[in-house]
């Protein structure tokens, strides 16, 4: 087994984002964070002023596990939950686990831990199911055992642990129910309503983008046609789209048209037809166990 690195890597930053100006939720999904919140603010009175935690001393820290749909915002929502509460925010993420986790997890999960609580920070797991997961089916004896001993090292640390941890996943169904049982809340994101489109698409057409037509009239039309589409695939639809006027702009000025909105949402909307859900889960699945394979120093290539 390789030991690539001894250090922990794992971004921790001010936040550079809140709840309020920089996510976009339906109404149910809006519910849900405002409640994590309250617990959250009211922790002291509940645990510590009301003495909860003298039946409930496992509550004292709080679980957060956010799921649903690639791009609805749960890495956002994440960060954007640390900047409400005005905490620093650690992140680990895939791109973590991959390159500085390797043979190490273990000692890098409790690094983690202990930083998160020396500074009060809001911990995240990003693409979590990865650590959580119960699969691993198809590997060896030695890997599971390492795999193991990963796992109940997060298990003991989150039953210790008195601060903030979210998790979020892709894939809810593949948490083990040990680490389901710790996690205080869940919360559902869903793919964006008419409303909140309109609220993506205005918050992604920037005033200062000039435009050939109605601002409100572009967002009413974007917000219909995208539906089914994420909020990040209208990010990428607004990128796709922006490059269009200039391309044929000349000497003249520039303006995004409504076609070119048309345009960017037809494309993405047809990205997804060829690609399909389907399609996607079996290659991000195969991408996890890659992933999880690499993360434990086995080279996949001799498999
Ligand atoms: N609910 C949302 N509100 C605001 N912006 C969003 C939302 N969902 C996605 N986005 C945009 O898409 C980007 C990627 O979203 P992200 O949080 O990484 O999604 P996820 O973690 O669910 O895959 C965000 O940085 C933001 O620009
Ligand atoms: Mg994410």
């Amino acid at each position: 087994m390789k030991k690539i690195n001894s250090e922990a890597h794992y971004l921790r930053r001010d936040p550079r984002f809140k709840l309020d100006e920089d996510l976009i939720l339906p109404a149910e999904t809006r519910v849900q964070i405002n409640e994590c919140l309250a617990k959250l603010r009211h922790h002291k009175t509940i645990y510590m002023d009301w003495n909860f935690s003298s039946v409930d001393p496992l509550g004292m820290g709080t679980v957060l596990n956010f799921y649903g749909p690639p791009g609805t915002g749960k890495t956002l929502a994440a960060e954007a939950l640390a900047g409400t509460l005005g905490l620093p925010f650690i992140s680990i993420g895939i791109a973590e686990i991959e390159s500085k986790f390797m043979g190490e997890t273990a000692k890098n999960i409790q690094r983690a831990f202990a930083e998160t609580t020396e500074t009060g920070a809001v911990l995240f797991f990003d693409e979590a199911d990865t650590l959580l997961g119960k699969r691993l089916s198809s590997v060896t004896q030695g890997v599971d055992n390492e795999v193991n001993s990963m796992r109940s090292t997060m298990l003991i640390e989150l039953e210790r642990f008195e601060g903030i941890a979210v998790f979020a996943t892709n894939f809810a169904k593949n948490y083990d129910e040990a680490f389901r049982s710790r996690i205080s809340y869940h919360v559902k994101f869903d793919l964006p309503d008419l409303q909140a489109r309109r609220s993506l698409w205005g918050r992604m057409l920037v005033r200062e983008i000039p435009i050939a037509g109605e601002r409100e009239e572009f967002i009413d039309w974007s917000a219909e046609l995208s539906e089914g589409l994420s909020g990040r695939e209208i990010r990428t639809c607004m990128r796709l789209a922006l490059p269009k006027p200039l391309m044929h702009a000349g000497n003249g000025e520039a303006r995004l048209t409504l076609d070119h909105l048309k345009d960017s949402i037809h494309q993405v909307k047809q990205a997804h037809v060829e690609i399909g859900s389907t399609a996607s889960e079996a290659r991000s699945s195969a991408r996890d166990a890659a992933i999880t394979k690499r993360m434990l120093g086995i080279d996949s290539d001799k498999q």
